[in-house]
């Protein structure tokens, strides 16, 4: 029945867990000796929409190069893996996610799409969008948070979880571990896993990706700052922080930082604290961990992972990894 179909939403996080979570990162964060805060908060519906700008970008070539790489395989990925029901982890707007669902739905085995994000307004728009779209699939979309939540996914059926956007580059080493020890703790017998990640390459290139002429990244770095004025009262001047986009060799990430740009004390009302910036000192607002192939099958074997299939898009952009549970 085209047209009156409706998305099944289910919802982990209400706003009382957020808040209280919120009030945490920020206290924790931003008293710590290297001032720093999770990626998690830049995700309001402004951010998601300037994210959405970000990998539109000639500079973003991560979302380019993983597109490519979905058009050229889906259709294997979809015969691999044999699913009825596609979870995905962070999906936001599934703009991609749609190659991998006209590819599942034409190799006849897909019921279910499950997208799961922490962003509601982004994901709800996303959910009934799709309904229309596929009619006849089934979306059950579900508000969490990946690292809490993925226990409560719908687990019936033949799943395949993808992760896509390098989105796991994000977290560093030790929760990259846990999470995907979770995530394979979730796993049945035949579920598999698509993982997209980014490969270490050339720094300029890297560099630019996460510091764009339009200035669309230093937007969406400094909106962390507008999230936080208004959920917890602070008085942050945005203009008063430098976007800084580094190359960090050693851990082979790059890292995004927020330079403040003269001394200043910052109020945050709700916490009743009081941050002071030293001029030129950086807020850490976000890691994006490049990969080796090499690494990537180290890592998802330490995890419970075996490597079925690897596809890297030319010139080494970007690489998709399907897996399955060794057991
Ligand atoms: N998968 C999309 C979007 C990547 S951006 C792509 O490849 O283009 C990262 C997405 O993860 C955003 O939609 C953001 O809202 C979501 N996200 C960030 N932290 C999250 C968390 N802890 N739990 C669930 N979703 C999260
Ligand atoms: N997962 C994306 C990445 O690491 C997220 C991202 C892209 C991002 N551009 C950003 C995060 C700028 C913060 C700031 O590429």
């Amino acid at each position: 029945m085209t047209g009156t179909a409706t998305p099944t939403i289910d919802v982990h996080l209400t706003a009382d867990d957020l808040r209280a979570a919120l009030e945490n990162d920020v206290r924790v964060g931003l008293t710590a000796e290297a001032k720093w805060l999770p990626p998690v908060w830049f995700y309001d519906d402004r951010g998601s929409a300037l994210f959405d700008e970000i990998t539109r970008l000639e500079e973003y070539y991560p979302t380019r190069a993983e597109r490519g790489l979905l058009e050229a395989h889906a259709a294997e990925i979809a015969a691999r893996s044999g699913a009825d029901t596609l979870v995905e982890l962070g999906s936001g707007t599934s703009d991609k996610s749609r190659v991998l669902l006209d590819a599942f739905l034409a190799a006849g085995s897909l019921r279910r799409y499950v997208p799961l994000d922490v962003s509601d307004g982004t994901l709800w728009t996303a959910a009934n969008e799709l309904v229309r779209e596929y009619p006849g699939l089934e979306v059950h979309a579900v508000v969490g948070d990946f690292d809490r939540h993925i226990g409560l996914i719908p687990s019936e059926g033949r799943r395949m979880v993808a992760f896509l956007g390098s989105t796991i580059g994000n977290f560093y080493p030790e929760h990259r571990r846990r999470f995907l020890f979770d995530l394979d703790c979730t796993m049945a017998h035949g579920d598999s896993f698509l993982l997209g990640t980014d490969l270490i390459k050339d720094e300029k290139k890297l560099i630019a990706a996460y510091d764009d002429v339009a200035g669309a990244t230093a937007e969406f770095n400094r909106n962390v700052l507008h999230v936080l004025n208004r959920e917890l009262h602070a008085d942050f001047r945005p203009e008063r922080f430098q976007h800084v986009a580094l190359w960090n060799e050693e851990e082979h990430r790059i890292e995004m930082r927020l330079r403040s740009l003269e001394d200043q004390r910052v109020p945050i009302a709700d916490l009743d604290l009081e941050v002071s910036f030293p001029v030129g000192e950086d807020l850490l607002t976000e890691i994006s961990t490049k990969f080796t192939r090499e690494g990537v099958e180290a890592e998802l074997f330490e995890a419970g992972f075996i490597v079925d299939a690897m596809w890297e898009a030319p010139e080494g952009e970007f690489l998709l990894t399907l897996a399955t549970p060794y057991c």
